[in-house]
């Protein structure tokens, strides 16, 4: 039998019960696909469940703030997707007349969608033949074609593309997709993959040659870069002093203001920073936190070192809130507040998840 109706046949008996796979509808899909990305099934369902109670068609995402749609994505990282979703949904909304496209070609201009979210959408929804290449896809085929090209160097992307359209089946496109994620991540496992179970190991060159715990190849992973955040806590009578950050990965999110470096400051390199910041006289400076709180993106570790002021400093223009949990903050902010709420803040940020 071909890989290609094997996958369907194993689908058809182990396929995962997903939310996202009761509908057909693209933007419930595109939805999935977006959250999906970067994410653990577990905590991607958890999100998926959340967004579309929120925001359950392109209409009421659309006609959002924001702010609204950052506060439903605290916690899962990645920030540009929700602030992409948010653009493209206002885009076919007021653009497209609220269509979506249904087509390969008129999804991949739309902003944050890409070849493997136009593919998967395109295959799920409207039944067309466009193989996806995620990382599943990528393992699977590096192991059953013996493929060493690293999959992290976009040079590798044709080969593998290649041999993804040559394996799909002339049926079931969504279903085939869906099934090779599900191959990837139940029995094409990265790690500990399970042959033996296996109903194309009698067709996988890797099997064949004991290679499948070599493959696929990465290049070297690149090196953990450290920054050090000082962050100025400042509480006027239960106001909270924070800022909305302007560019970045966390563009859009609130945060107390910060200094970032790249190497450790000290507290007099720190109040300089803020005295400079707020055109102040004076400023000073009682450390909350010795060991630093760590934060891990994925190729940056930040330590971050919180610094409390009594003083009721006055910021011309400056944002105060009693109200933490109004305004979208990262997974470090939350891990501060989750440990000093009630002693510095008066009010404890909840965690999402
Ligand atoms: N990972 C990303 N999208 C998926 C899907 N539709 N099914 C299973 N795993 C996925």
């Amino acid at each position: 039998m071909k890989i290609s109706k094997e996958i369907l046949k194993w689908y058809d008996s182990n396929k995962r019960d997903l939310p996202w796979r009761i509908t057909k509808n693209p933007y419930k899909i595109w939805i999935s696909e977006i959250i999906l990305q970067q994410t653990r099934m577990e905590q991607g369902i958890y999100y998926y469940n959340r967004f579309i109670s929120k925001f359950p068609n392109l209409e009421s995402l659309a006609t959002a703030e924001e702010k609204d749609v950052l506060i439903i994505w605290q916690g899962l990282g990645y920030y540009s997707r929700a602030r992409n979703l948010y653009y493209t949904a206002k885009h076919i909304f007021h653009e497209l007349n609220s269509k979506f496209p249904e087509s390969y070609e008129e999804l991949i201009k739309l902003k944050g969608i890409g070849d493997y979210t136009a593919s998967a959408i395109v295959s799920i929804c409207f039944e067309k033949k466009y193989p996806v290449l995620d990382g599943n896809v990528f393992r699977i085929i590096s192991r059953i074609f013996e493929i060493k090209n690293p999959i992290d160097l976009n040079n590798s992307r044709k080969v593998f593309k290649k041999k993804a359209s040559e394996l799909m089946p002339n049926t079931r496109y969504g279903d085939y997709n869906q099934g090779l994620m599900d191959f990837g991540s139940m029995i094409c496992k990265p790690k500990k993959p399970l042959c033996s179970s296996c109903l194309v190991s009698n067709k996988c060159s890797a099997f064949k040659n004991e290679l499948v715990t070599f493959l696929p190849v990465k290049t070297t992973k690149n090196k953990i870069k450290i920054l050090y955040f000082d962050y100025l806590v400042v509480n006027n009578a239960n106001h909270m002093l924070i800022e909305k950050i302007t560019d970045g990965i966390w563009k859009n999110l609130y945060q107390f203001p910060v200094k970032m470096s790249s190497s450790k400051k000290n507290r007099s390199e720190v109040v300089k920073f803020f005295l400079k910041k707020y055109n102040l006289d004076s400023l000073s400076l009682r450390i909350i936190n010795s060991k630093p709180i760590e934060h891990k993106l994925s190729h940056i570790l930040i330590k971050s070192t919180f610094w409390f002021t009594k003083e009721k400093l006055q910021i011309k223009n400056g944002l105060f809130t009693t109200i933490l949990e109004d305004y979208p903050m990262s997974k470090l902010m939350h891990k501060f507040s989750e440990k000093y709420h009630g002693k510095y803040i008066f009010s404890e940020v909840k965690m999402v998840n």
